[in-house]
């Protein structure tokens, strides 16, 4: 087990609203809109299966009128599993297995239907993957003691959803559009390419990572935390073969090309990258994890950002400092790549409606998120979008709670 940090990263609702379907119940009334799971019966096939040994699923939306053959495909996120006893926990839970899954998942933000709530994708087909592998749908091993069985598939559930897909309209899809949030995230950097090789050629692909720029930096007590959390994470689950092998062919760590900062150059598909710069997971978990506070000096500003003193702000600074370096060479140098780094205190902004698109959203240079978005997707205009420093943005709701 891994020291240094908590052995199963789970996110927790940081944003009050991104994980409270009641909101979107008592905002939308009868409008929300609920959309049932569909278990890929033919997984086993595959050998595609959960960390218990379930069946992975998703959720199906069916596209209409103009956006009728458009895929959006969103991975679920929610942190991973990086050794035996964390993910046997996992194995238990809705984020280990589709049997304790809710069965109706609320469709928000970019996944919504409703065109005054997602200008751009609300006719798209529109599929919500579901996270139960605990490693960004990227591993293929598995455990097997005599007495314990866990399936390390990430990498298998995820062909073998796309491979249910096709039949259904994907094989034929004009545009597509690989989105993911935070775990999500990761993994819309993982298999962003990985999507074109199983459409026509003439298919518009292009991929959306929100909240999953996991940075490769020291806490704040100048430990490699992350890192060796994703080193665990990444030999337990049999993660290495399936990464970019341009990027593993030229890194001294292979498992460095599980940091999108390393992968994102070896990405052919043009790329959008939504982050906060204050990404408030990365701040609890990676700059300020638990093991590198432990008389909780950091507690009130983990908190609050209004609460954080002068030299906590000057950390927070130059951790934003650090995530717009690794980001220079895909802001100067990728032609059809955007971007929008935003400085709210925050988490996974395309899911919620009143981070993607409402009339008090985030914004930067008075553009929304889901503009920015669909100005890239459909280049309408160049979307690179760089936030000032923390405190300039007053459009943030900076809602850590
Ligand atoms: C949808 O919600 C709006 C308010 O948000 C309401 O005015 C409208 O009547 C609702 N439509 C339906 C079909 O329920
Ligand atoms: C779409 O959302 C708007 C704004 O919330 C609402 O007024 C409208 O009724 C919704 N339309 C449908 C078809 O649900
Ligand atoms: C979801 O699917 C189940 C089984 O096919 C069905 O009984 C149920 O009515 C569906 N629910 C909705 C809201 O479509
Ligand atoms: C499942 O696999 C069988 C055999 O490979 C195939 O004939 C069938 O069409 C598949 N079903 C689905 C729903 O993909
Ligand atoms: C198998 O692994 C589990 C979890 O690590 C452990 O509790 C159990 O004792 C092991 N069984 C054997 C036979 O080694
Ligand atoms: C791609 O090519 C196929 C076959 O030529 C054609 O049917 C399809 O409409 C084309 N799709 C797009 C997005 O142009
Ligand atoms: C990616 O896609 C192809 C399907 O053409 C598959 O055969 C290949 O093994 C996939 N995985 C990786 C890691 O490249
Ligand atoms: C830093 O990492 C080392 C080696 O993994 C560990 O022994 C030490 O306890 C860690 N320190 C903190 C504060 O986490
Ligand atoms: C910002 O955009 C809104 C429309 O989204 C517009 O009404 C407003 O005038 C713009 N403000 C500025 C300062 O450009």
């Amino acid at each position: 087990m891994n020291q240094n940090m908590p052995t199963q990263l789970v996110i927790g609702c940081f944003i009050a609203l991104s994980c409270a379907p009641w909101w979107v119940y008592s905002q939308n009334g009868d409008n929300r809109t609920l959309v049932n799971m569909t278990l890929v019966r033919n997984a086993s096939v595959l050998g595609a299966y959960c960390l218990d040994g379930s069946l992975p699923a998703y959720h199906l939306d069916r596209g209409f009128g103009a956006g009728a053959r458009n895929w959006l495909l969103q991975f679920e996120g929610g942190g991973w599993c990086n050794d035996i006893p964390s993910c046997l926990e996992r194995a238990k839970t809705h984020r280990g297995s589709t049997r304790f899954m809710n069965k109706l998942e609320v469709f928000s933000g970019i996944l919504s239907n409703n065109a005054s709530l997602n200008p751009d994708f609300y006719n798209w087909n529109r599929v919500k993957l579901r996270y139960c592998d605990g490693a960004s749908f990227a591993g293929d091993a598995k455990f097997d003691n005599g007495t314990s069985l866990l399936y390390f598939r990430g990498q298998r559930i995820w062909r073998a959803i796309i491979q249910d897909l096709l039949p259904k309209g994907l094989g034929q899809a004009r545009k597509a559009l690989l989105s993911g949030c935070s775990a999500g995230g990761l993994a819309s950097f993982l298999h962003c390419d990985n999507l074109t090789n199983y459409l026509p050629k003439n298919t518009s692909v292009k991929c959306l990572s929100d909240a999953g720029f996991f940075l490769d930096e020291r806490d704040i007590s100048l430990n490699h935390s992350m890192r060796s959390f994703y080193e665990s994470l990444i030999s337990l689950h049999g993660v290495e073969q399936n990464l970019d092998k341009s990027c593993t062919g030229f890194r001294y760590y292979p498992a460095q090309c599980f940091f999108p900062q390393y992968a994102l150059k070896y990405i052919r598909t043009p790329f959008f990258v939504l982050n906060s710069a204050y990404d408030v997971y990365q701040f609890h978990h990676i700059l300020v994890p638990p093991s590198a506070d432990p008389k909780g000096h950091w507690y009130h500003c983990k908190l609050n950002p209004a609460a954080c003193n002068a030299a906590q702000i000057r950390i927070l600074q130059g951790f934003r400092k650090d995530m717009l370096l690794a980001l220079s060479f895909f802001y100067r140098h990728s032609r059809r790549g955007g971007m929008f780094i935003n400085s709210c205190f925050a988490h996974c902004q395309s899911e919620s409606q009143e981070t993607w698109f409402a009339a008090d959203s985030p914004r930067v240079n008075n553009k929304t998120i889901a503009e920015a978005v669909g100005d890239w997707y459909f280049g309408r205009r160049v979307s690179k979008e760089i936030d000032c420093a923390y405190n300039c943005d007053h459009t943030c709701a900076n809602l850590i709670g």
